[in-house]
Parts: C-alpha cells; structure tokens; sequence
C-alpha cells in the first residue's frame, strides 16, 4: 500500500469507514427504523463505503436485528458491529455480523487515565490485559478484528503503543485511534499519528485508522490530518451526524481529497456523485436537515448569489466553483413525465434516478406519481425522487387517510373532521384545535387514542413555483418518550402535514410491534 508520507509514494488508498448506522444513530432525534437502515446501508454500499458499521449488537434486541439484517443484505462492502471488549459483547456482535460476506469484529476499550480511572475503574496492565485477552477472543470468530483504543488523543502515547503492540500481536488487523471528544487539533492529530507509528511500529504493517469527533468543528481537517500522517481508514458519517457535535462528515473528508488529491496523495473508492443522494436519504429518513451553507450537501453550497460571482461562474464555472455541481450527484431539476406518462415510463425513470422498487412499491410510487401529475403541471425528478424514496423507507400502513374536513378561520377556532382506514374499517374524529393542523393532529390522536406530543414540523417546497408538492416533516413523541418522525407530501400543505403525522403514527406501531 501507498505511504504517502514517503517522497515518491503513488496515491494512498484510503478506506471510507462510515458510522452513519452506529455512532451516527446513537446520537439523539437520529433514530431509524429497521427498514430505514437498510436502504441507507444499501445507498451507501452503492456510494462505494468498503465498511458499514451497522449498529451495536448488544445494545438492545433492535440494533441487533438490524445488524443481522444489513450483514445479510449487504454484498459488496464489509460489514462491522461495534462490540465493548467483553466476551458477551463479541458473542452478540458475532451472532450478528456472521452472516455478512466479509464480517468484522470491531472491539474498543479506553486508554486514557480519566476513563480507565472514572469510567471502568480500571488499572493500565488490566485495561492492556483485557484489551488483548479479547482482541485474542475476538480473533477465534473472525479473521477481521478491528481494536480502538477509545479516548486515544488522550491517552499517555507510551501506555497506548504498548496496548496497539499488544492487540496487533493478538491478531488486530485495523487500529482505530479515535478522538472520542473531539479535543484535538489537526497539526496534533498529524504529530499524534507520526508518533504512534513510531511508538508502535505493527502499526505499520497493518491498517490504521482515525475516528475524528467534532466538538470542536475540527472533526473533517482533523482527519485530514491523520490522513496526511499515514492512517488508511477514517471514520466518520453522512452529513457529518453524531454523539454531541457529529462525526467527520463523511461527503466533505471525501470531497477534500478528490478536489486536493494531489495535496493529500490520497483517494477514496467512493462514487462521489452519490453523494447528494445519501444526504438526501438521511435527510428524509431522519427528518433532520443540514444547514444551508453546510459544505458539499447544503442546499447553498452550490449557489452563487452574488452578481459578480454569477456572471463569473457563466464565463467560466472555475472562476469560483472548485468542484462541479455534477461530480456530488447535483442535477438540474429536469422536467421528465407528465399525466399521459404510463407505468412502464414511470418505472424505467425511477430506475435511472437508481432505485431498486419491488412490484409492489412501484405501483403505490405509480398511483402517487398519477395523483400528483394530475394536480402539477409539471413533474421534476425531484418529486418522482422525493415519492420513490418515501415509498422505499415505507413500514406497514396501519392507518391510511380516507378523508379530511377542515373548518378554519381567523375569527373560528379550527376544527377537523378526519377519516381514516384502519383494518378495513372507517374510524373519525372530530376535534378542536390552535390552526388546521393542531386540530387535525388531534383529531388523529382521538383516533389511535394516545396523546402524542408534536416535537417538531417543519415544511418544505420540494421544487419551486406556485403548484410545488409541499414535503412535510413531523416528530412526535409517545408516552414512553420514544420518538418517530414522519414525511408525508402533497400538493396541499394540509394534507402533506397530515400524511406526515399519519406516517409518524405508523413507525411508532411497527416499532412497537417487533
Ligand atoms: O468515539 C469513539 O471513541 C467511538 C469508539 C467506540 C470507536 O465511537
Ligand atoms: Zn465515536
């Protein structure tokens, strides 16, 4: 492999680890259903991710199936299942990931003093011991044993090459050296990996890897950093999500070295114009949208709203793009069907847009495609995107919308008259309520009898103009204080509103169910 620390080396390969599914999802209002988890870890195996951390096994009976279910789906990327250095961690975690075409085992332990001290209560030669006892036990299931050394930017640099020694010597083939607090800053990080190669000089001759938090926004140039010094995997997420102030963002670290590749002497193997569609996935998924001007996926980053800058950009793009809207998978919305459009056209446009439909959702995209076409004259890629989507992270449709009556006003509080299907039966509602929707929320809540808190509601056009579908996003929460987002669309504000909440109501049940 390339050392691109070494005058004359070629280009590093570097390995993209992403954490979307673990260290992401962990982090509050991130949560994902089994389903929805699956199509972000298809989307990022199609990006081209060498590994998938799906979830932590032992954490709960959910993250357990969803890891099995990603190690089964997925067939072109690893496979990994984060696991404490404990024999009942790796038990679960193996159980899980064994089933993948190429499992890995990831363990990790601290080694800084204030978490060998405060958090496991540990001495040094028992956290070296343990570390390497299971790095050992680790290696008996699987061929492929990533080590972390939790907390490593502040652990003493002598006690932490001792234990890499150790579990290389045990079997590691990936040493992970992560910045769990995103403390350090990226001319350290560069100096802390230096010296721990030098410190530990297996490290050498397996791969190293850099785990980067962003506490202090450092989290991307931090793995720059490390890149620079050697390390060939980094790991970080889509739109950069996680504990506290995220991961690395997986698009900009990427990005970076496809624009300065030269700079870095490094390249990723991942397809950078998929990008834009896995922030939009997780976007949709998680109801949580990234800030305009956020780099490579904001909605701005590729915006030029200064005169000089436009008249620049139309001369020559380079005059102040550094990189195409193209090379992150950002298409001009391009008018493609209308209400003549049948279903065979429907369905070769969606598989163009790449996506996989069973029969199944393709006739639900279909009839959504036919009411919309109806009601807009014009249909974007972008509507038949944000309709396939949907219907791909879809979960069983407890309750349906038959039908809704709203009676609002400025000098009439609202009420709402809603309908919906649940088993084949009709059940309404009526309800009182601060605006349509407040009443129509509650109409819905009188319906599935539970009080749901609204968390958030956001709306968003979908394209522009006067007859764009709005894209509504609710949260709610439970009694249990379990959250659920839900996406619904429309023409009509209203009812994509009512949609979103129905779509809600519908994750809770199946969560509930398994
Ligand atoms: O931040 C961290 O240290 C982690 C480890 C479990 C790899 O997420
Ligand atoms: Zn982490």
């Amino acid at each position: 492999m390339a050392d691109q620390t070494k005058p004359g080396a070629g280009f590093a390969n570097i390995r993209i680890f992403d954490t979307t599914l673990r260290d992401g999802e962990q982090s509050p209002g991130m949560s994902m259903n089994l389903k929805e988890k699956i199509e972000m870890a298809k989307q990022l195996e199609r990006m081209g991710v060498d590994i998938i951390e799906a979830g932590f096994a032992i954490s709960s009976p959910g993250d357990f199936i969803s890891v099995r279910t990603v190690a089964e789906t997925l067939k072109n990327c690893t496979v990994a299942s984060l696991a404490r250095a404990s024999a009942p961690d790796i038990d679960r975690a193996w159980e899980a990931v064994k089933v993948a075409e190429d499992p890995r085992l990831h363990i990790f332990l601290a080694t800084s003093p204030l978490h060998m001290e405060y958090k496991l209560r540990m001495t040094p030669d028992q956290v070296y011991e343990q570390a390497v006892e299971m790095t050992k036990y680790a290696k008996k299931y699987c061929a492929n044993v990533e080590f972390s050394a939790e907390d490593a930017t502040r652990s003493d640099i002598d006690f932490l090459a001792k234990v890499v020694e150790g579990v290389i010597a045990a079997g590691a083939t990936t040493v992970n050296l992560p910045d769990t607090v995103g403390y350090t800053t990226p001319e350290e990080n560069y100096r802390f990996f230096l010296t721990a190669r030098e410190k530990a000089p297996s490290l050498n001759k397996i791969a190293i890897s850099a785990h980067c938090h962003n506490d202090l926004g450092l989290g991307v140039a931090n793995s720059l950093a490390a890149i620079r010094a050697g390390v060939t995997q980094v790991e970080c997420t889509i739109n950069g999500i996680g504990e506290r102030a995220g991961n690395a963002a997986m698009e900009e670290i990427v990005m970076a070295l496809y624009v300065r590749k030269e700079e870095y002497r490094a390249e990723t193997n991942i397809i950078t114009s998929e990008i834009t569609r896995s922030s939009d996935l997780l976007t949709r998924i998680t109801g949580v949208k990234v800030q305009p001007n956020k780099a490579i996926v904001g909605e701005n980053a590729f915006a030029h709203e200064a005169g000089i800058h436009q008249h620049g950009v139309m001369q020559n793009a380079l005059t102040y793009e550094i990189m195409t809207p193209a090379s992150v998978g950002l298409k001009e919305s391009n008018l493609v069907l209308g209400k003549h459009s049948g279903k065979h056209a429907f369905g070769e446009r969606v598989k163009s847009l790449g996506y996989t439909l069973t029969d199944a959702e393709l006739i639900t995209a279909f009839e959504k495609f036919k009411v919309l076409a109806d009601k807009k004259k014009q249909v974007y890629d972008k509507d038949i995107e944000a309709i396939v989507a949907k219907e791909t992270v879809q979960v069983p449709k407890t309750f349906t919308l038959r039908n809704f009556v709203i009676n609002s006003g400025n000098t009439i509080t609202a009420t709402a008259v809603i309908t919906l299907m649940k088993d084949n039966k009709q059940i309404e509602r009526v309800a009182r309520g601060d605006g349509p929707l407040d009443a129509s929320f509650k109409a819905i809540d009188k319906i599935i009898g539970t009080d749901l808190c609204l968390e958030d509601f956001k709306l968003n056009a979908v394209t522009e103009g006067e007859d764009a579908m709005g894209d509504a996003l609710v949260i709610i929460k439970n009694e249990s204080g379990n959250v659920y987002s839900g996406r619904g669309l429309s023409t009509d504000i209203v009812e994509a509103s009512i949609h979103a909440y129905i779509n809600a109501v519908n994750k809770m049940y199946y969560e509930e169910k398994s």
